[in-house]
């Protein structure tokens, strides 16, 4: 894996990806294990926010610590990225959310932009790009193509899932993008779905499989 890639070792996320994977799970579950474990992946992705010296009164007295200096944008790609948002926002509420909608030709695999929800200009310090899955790798390509096209200077992407050569795709073409995802399988099947994966995430999560 290069370097840049951290998949999650957290007993939790090892816990809710076999919930997460599992086809008995029905999509209000799905939502909800989404949510959660994107709490966890959003948080290992922002730990290297900046930070400035801080005061702060409290009732007994003058404390010292930080505070956050950069302001963060996540980047949900419609639809299933949608499903990430709300834990985000759990942790980070004061973070600005724009939307990118690609969906997957199903015949050639590649994305096909229908919408783009971005400022004139970056109003953020740092993109989350969010998107559970990362299949064949185009649609991360592609959206971190937006945002460099935008201007954003520093953009990580958040996932859940991916193949490995999803992961290998993104990695070579934006080798200055960071990584966080909770598992990585081996494997794409003829259709471009990971295997074994966990099915079609948008799909699961909005009943519409
Ligand atoms: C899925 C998924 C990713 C993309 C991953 O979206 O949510 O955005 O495919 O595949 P890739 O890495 O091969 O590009 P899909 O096109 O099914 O649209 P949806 O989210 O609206 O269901």
């Amino acid at each position: 894996m290069p370097s840049r890639v951290h998949i999650l070792s957290h007993p939790l996320v090892q816990h809710k990806m076999m919930l997460l994977r599992d086809q008995r799970t029905e999509p209000k579950k799905f939502r909800e294990l989404m949510r959660e474990i994107a709490v966890l992946v959003t948080c290992e992705a922002l730990t290297d926010l900046a930070t400035e010296e801080a005061t702060v009164v409290t009732p007994l007295g003058q404390a010292s610590g930080y505070q956050l200096k950069e302001r963060v944008g996540f980047v949900p790609i419609l639809r299933a990225g949608l499903g990430m948002v709300d834990g985000a926002l759990s942790i980070m509420p004061n973070a600005e959310v724009w939307h990118i909608g690609l969906f997957r030709d199903e015949q050639t695999l590649k994305p096909v932009e229908y919408y783009s929800r971005l400022p004139v200009s970056p109003t953020v310090d740092v993109c989350l790009v969010l998107d559970p899955m990362l299949a064949t790798g185009g649609s991360a390509v592609v959206a971190v193509d937006i945002l460099k096209r935008w201007g954003a200077s520093r953009i990580k992407f958040a996932g859940i899932i991916a193949s490995t050569e999803g992961v290998q795709r993104l990695s070579m073409a934006h080798p200055d993008v960071p990584i966080y995802l909770a598992a990585v399988d081996d494997r794409l099947n003829e259709a471009g779905f990971i295997v074994p994966g966990l099915g079609d995430a948008g799909d699961r999560q909005f009943g519409t499989g």
